[in-house]
Parts: structure tokens; sequence; C-alpha cells
């Protein structure tokens, strides 16, 4: 018995010694770093210890392929691809494309340029892909939609341009999603079903918000959309998407907030940030009937009239930003008891007896000529100038 063990064991072994990545997964990886600028490799780095004359998925990695990839158990196959941030610079193989067993490629933090090789949408297993923080250019390749498998997908900080592609909706695994801190234009698409996190911060995308982009995107939980150049109204179905927890449309061009009151079957909606539009009209008293929500950012917007009471009742209000606007009358009292609760700003408005005693109160309001300027004199419908 130990003597069949003992030797099932070598078998093992020996099996392990001579088994051999597949020949167009070699050729995949030698071509990956073939495309990547020796000078830009360092030493001690991942890719410095890809040494070719030893098979990459041979059993132990000591000295060779010490990092930087996984093989499948039978020691046949690539799984992951997840190089280490070393500054490595070149373009990225479309050879890369025969590595059908990958799961995971994740080159975040590195210096590749060039296009994403249309190519990569043979990888049809792959679940993460990351290419984070590099210098891609050239468009999305609306072709990553054959990706099937992909739940996680981050391109953010490139130099992507052009639209978004209208095939993203087909990435029907997709859960997390995160575009932001490139030069992507033209509007939102229709989003994939199973989307949780959209982020798409700091671009130029324009257009509205269309309730067909969003309306199948049933599990959305957090939508970051800030510093782009979104105009129009933020409607009212956008803050009751049936999952939505945090909403951030800071720094767009939005000229109107149209809010209803939360649904009776509540709504999940923590955290609003609004600031740095163009908004106008009175401050959305219907903020207020969202059981959950804790933070809200309407700061440096055109908003006039009184601070609604119902926002100083708000149990759940922890941050509140309302200062830039031409807001009036006196601030609810409510704000200023029991050691100020509520934490953010009033200041920068137009507004009449806020105790300086309060944090809410920095910074100072607006002086009086340009209140009276906002104002008109009397007619009190004149636009406020900005
Ligand atoms: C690559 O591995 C072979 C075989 O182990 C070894 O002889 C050679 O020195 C290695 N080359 C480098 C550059 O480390
Ligand atoms: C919006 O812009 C302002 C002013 O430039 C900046 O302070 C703020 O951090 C930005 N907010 C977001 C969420 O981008």
């Amino acid at each position: 018995m130990k003597i069949f063990s003992l030797l099932l064991l070598l078998l093992s072994l020996s099996s392990l010694a001579h088994s051999l990545t597949s020949p167009s997964d070699l050729s995949a990886l030698k071509s990956f770093k073939s495309a990547i600028k020796p000078s830009s490799i360092p030493p001690w780095s991942c890719l410095a210890s890809w040494n070719f004359s030893v098979d990459p998925c041979a059993l132990p990695r000591r000295t060779s392929f010490s990092c930087g990839l996984l093989c499948n158990p039978a020691a046949t196959r690539i799984t992951q691809l997840t190089l280490d941030p070393a500054g490595y610079s070149g373009t990225l193989s479309p050879l890369l494309s025969r590595l059908t067993q990958l799961t995971v490629l994740d080159l975040a933090d590195n210096s590749f340029s060039g296009l994403i090789p249309s190519a990569i949408s043979s990888l049809s297993n792959l679940q993460i892909l990351i290419l984070r923080s590099n210098s891609f250019t050239g468009a999305i390749p609306p072709s990553i939609s054959n990706l099937k498998s992909l739940e996680s997908l981050d391109l953010s900080h490139n130099s992507l341009a052009g639209n978004l592609p209208k095939s993203l909706v087909f990435l029907s695994a997709l859960r997390r999603l995160d575009l932001s801190f490139n030069r992507l234009t033209g509007s939102i698409p229709k989003l994939p079903p199973n989307l949780l996190e959209l982020a798409l911060k700091r671009n130029s995308l324009s257009g509205y918000l269309e309730k067909s982009s969003f309306l199948e995107s049933t599990q959305l939980e957090v939508i970051e959309l800030s510093e782009n150049s979104l105009a129009g109204t933020s409607p009212a179905w956008f803050f009751l998407l049936p999952s939505v927890q945090q909403i951030n449309l800071a720094n767009n061009s939005l000229t109107r907030v149209e809010i209803s009151p939360a649904a009776a079957t509540g709504s999940d909606l923590v955290a609003v940030d609004l600031g740095f539009n163009r908004i106008e009209g009175n401050v959305p008293v219907n903020f207020a009937s969202y059981p959950a929500l804790s933070a809200l950012s309407l700061r440096y917007n055109r908003l006039r009239g009184t601070i609604p009471l119902e926002f100083s009742q708000m149990k759940t209000m922890k941050r509140l930003y309302l200062d830039g606007n031409f807001l009036t009358g006196k601030p609810p009292a409510e704000f200023f008891f029991g050691g100020d609760p509520v934490s953010g700003s009033l200041g920068d408005n137009c507004l009449q007896g806020c105790p300086q005693s309060s944090h809410l109160c920095a910074p100072s309001q607006k002086p009086n000529a340009v209140c009276k300027e906002a104002y008109g004199s009397g007619r009190g419908k004149g636009k406020p100038m900005t």
C-alpha cells in the first residue's frame, strides 16, 4: 500500500515535470512579452522572470515565471495573467487572444499604449478584465460584447476616445463597469442588464439621461457620472431606479431636477451629489421623503427660495451641502439644535440669520448687492446672475 502511494506520488510528480503548456498558449505568451519594450522590464519584475527555456506551467516555479501567471491544474493552459505594476510599456499583442482559457487579465498601473486589440473578444472565458491606468488610445472595441463571461471590466484612467459601444448591453454577466477618466464622448447607451456598479466619471459624455439606457438595469446600485457634460433634467425616474443607492452627477451641465416622493415600498437611496451643475428652481423638497438618504449635495447651482423645513427633520441626513446657491429666508432652526447633528454647509447663499456659531453657516453669505441683483428689485422673478 505504502509503495503504491509512493509510486503514485512519483508518477504525478514526473507528469508535472513533463507537463507542457499548450503550444498556442506558449506562442501567445512569447508574443505578449515581445510586444513589451525590453528597456521597460526591470530585472526584479515578473516579466523579467519569464524565461522561455523553461515551461511556463512547470512546477515548482523558483526562478522562472515566478509571478504574473497561473495555469490550470493539468498545467496545460494559462488561466490568469496578472502583471505587477512595474512600468511596462509597449502594446498589447493581438495573439493574446489565443489564451482562450484565461479568466483573469489584469495589466493595471503600467504604460501599455496603442489600441485595445479587438481580438481580445476571443477570450470567451474571461471574467475579469482590468487595463486600468495605462495609456491605451482609440475606441473601445465593440467586439468586447462577445465576452459573455465578463463580470468586471475596468478600463479607467486611459485615453480611450469615441462613443461607448452600443453592444455593451450584450455583456449579460457584467456586474461592474468602470470607464472613468478617459475621453469618451456621445451619450450613454443601453446598459447591461445585470450591472451593479457603473462608473463613467470624468469623460466628455453628453446628451440627456434617457430612460431607455437604464430601464433594464434593475440591479444598479452605484451610478457615478460626475465630471461629464450631461445636460437637461435629472429626471424623477432616475432616483427611483429599483436598487439605486448612490448617484453622483456632480460637475455636469444639468439645469433641472425632477424628483417625486419615494414610493411607499421604500428606497435604498443613500447619497446624491448634484453639485456644480446649473440647476435652477427651488430646493427639491421631495428628497426629504427618501427614507435612507444620508448625504445630499446641491452645492454651487442656481437654486432659489427657502430651505424646506422637511430637510431639517430628516432623521437619516448626515451631510447636507446647499452652499453656493441663492437661497433666501431664515434657515430652519432645527438645523442648529442638539449639537449640529448634520454636517455640510448652507454658506454662500442669501440667507438671513444663519447663526455664525454653527459650522453649517460657513462660509459667510453672499454680499447683499449680489442677492439684490439676483432677485431683481421687488419682482423676485429675475434669474440669478452667475
Ligand atoms: C533561463 O533558464 C535556463 C534553464 O534553467 C538557464 O540556463 C538560463 O540561464 C536562464 N536564462 C536567464 C536569462 O535567466
Ligand atoms: C466638482 O468640481 C469642483 C470644483 O472644481 C470640485 O471641487 C469637486 O471635487 C468636483 N466634484 C466631483 C464629484 O467631481
